[in-house]
């Protein structure tokens, strides 16, 4: 069925089915404010993925809007190249002053891609600058999603995501097993965990003469919120620095406030050597994306030979959008946003863990800070899985996101390697406002129930 709305004639969607964009049933989002969101036809739904992962101060801030129309009136536009503007050095002056360690020195650009093109890319030119010119490879983490560009794209490891366009440009990404199964035995040290030797072996098994950096997020998004195992990120720290590997940790989603802190990396006990991040940094009010990384290596690639980080886009840093990124992050300082997210994580986590055991269907709860994810299955106390077909007609653009269409929620059915739901509300969300979300969420899993009673 083709619904007759504009958007059906001129708008490309992105990863949307053509079936599930063509029905008559799309929802047009006009409005926010706050954590909640309204369709043109005047629904309300609660907003339960913060736009996507991004939105993180809530919707209707006027404060962002006044600041980037102060920025638009004074100086709409200038390049980062070879010029620099007041609003991306007080940007990058915040940033710097939050992030963990010695990273001080920040890279803007327009998206989360295109930050983990740049850590990449940086990776590079600090192997040349040491004459290490064989350092190409990357070694990255299965299901996870490092963005969509050829270059991020071969580091994401979500096969459905990567098939179409096989062969990759390089071909260097070689990618190792997530946390997902790999927990901690008691009296077991953290350094023989399989998800750490797989990283070790990998490195070894290339050659670590090849191997330019590791990329890996805090809490892995792919396969839904992968908190690592104790112990994980410190083993991650280790291998590096024995191997001369750079160490990049993809905080995209798990930045400025999503687990509760600037950077998720605080939480997990190891710095990193690089850190990418986009989404939260400007709650979405604009797009921008970067990278923090150390000043020394930062330093080492400028007095090489090499000279320069040969690598630059004409909107990175854009004046409006890190003008806005500093009115957020003193917004998200002075009202203390994320002592909000660390009072009320338990709420969510716990609210979710007794839907888990109300609801059969929930086959897992994962997440911490305002990151969560629900995995489904069919039946946990006969320990049945989905049904392939079952699968397929709950997702993608199946019936499950009717469901939470219908339940007024928009947290996010996920098909990646399970069923799954993504929940990440606004990082303002209240006790009210979480309590509202497990209400709704509680609705949509008695949706699934009632219908899978009903499927065969
Ligand atoms: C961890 C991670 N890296 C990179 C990206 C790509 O970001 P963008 O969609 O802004 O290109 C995403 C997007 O969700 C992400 O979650």
């Amino acid at each position: 069925m083709q619904g007759d709305h504009p958007a059906h004639r001129h708008l490309l969607p992105h990863f949307t089915r053509g079936d599930a964009w063509r029905r008559d049933d799309l929802v047009v989002i006009d409005r926010g404010e706050g954590c909640y969101v309204w369709d043109t036809e005047g629904v309300e739904y609660l907003d339960g993925l913060a736009g996507l992962f991004c939105t993180n101060l809530g919707h209707g801030r006027s404060d962002l809007t006044a600041a980037a129309a102060k920025q638009m009136d004074r100086l709409a536009f200038y390049p980062n190249w070879s010029f620099a503007h007041p609003a991306s050095i007080e940007a990058a002056s915040f940033i710097a002053d939050v992030a963990p360690g010695d990273l001080d020195r920040v890279f803007f650009v327009n998206s989360g891609s295109e930050a983990v093109e740049s850590a990449m890319k940086f990776a590079r030119c600090y192997h040349l600058a040491n004459s290490e010119d064989t350092r190409h490879k990357v070694i990255a983490r299965r299901w996870a999603y490092h963005g969509t560009t050829l270059g991020a794209l071969s580091a994401t490891g979500i096969p459905n995501l990567r098939d179409p366009f096989e062969p990759m440009l390089g071909g260097c990404v070689r990618h190792v097993d997530s946390t997902l199964v790999c927990t901690n035995e008691p009296g077991v040290p953290a350094r023989e965990l399989s998800c750490v030797a797989a990283v070790e072996e990998a490195i070894l098994a290339e050659g670590p003469e090849t191997v330019a950096m590791v990329i890996a997020e805090p809490v892995q998004n792919g396969r839904g919120a992968l908190v690592p195992p104790e112990g994980y990120w410190p083993e991650l720290r280790r291998i590096c620095d024995t191997y001369g590997v750079l160490l990049c940790a993809d905080e995209v989603i798990n930045s400025f406030g999503r687990l509760g802190h600037w950077f998720g990396s605080e939480r997990f006990g190891a710095e990193p050597d690089m850190i990418t991040f986009a989404k939260g940094v400007t709650s979405a009010y604009q797009p921008l994306g970067g990278m923090v990384v150390r000043g020394a290596l930062v330093d080492r690639v400028w007095d090489s030979p090499v000279a320069m980080f040969v690598h630059g886009s004409t909107f990175g840093g854009h004046p409006v959008a890190t003008a806005v990124a500093v009115a957020n992050m003193a917004a998200m300082r002075d009202e203390e946003v994320f002592a909000n997210v660390l009072r009320n994580e338990d709420r969510l986590t716990g609210g979710l863990r007794a839907l888990m055991a109300a609801h059969p269907c929930v086959k897992d709860v994962r997440g911490t800070g305002y990151f969560h994810y629900v995995e489904l299955m069919r039946d946990r106390a006969a320990g049945t899985d989905l049904s392939k077909s079952e699968f397929e007609q709950l997702l993608p653009g199946g019936v499950l996101e009717r469901f939470v269409r219908e339940a007024r929620v928009l947290v996010r059915p996920d098909s990646r390697g399970a069923a799954m739901l993504a929940i990440a509300p606004p990082l303002v969300a209240d006790a009210a406002v979480i309590d509202d979300l497990l209400n709704r969420v509680d609705q949509v899993l008695d949706r699934v129930s009632g219908w899978l009673r009903t499927s065969n």
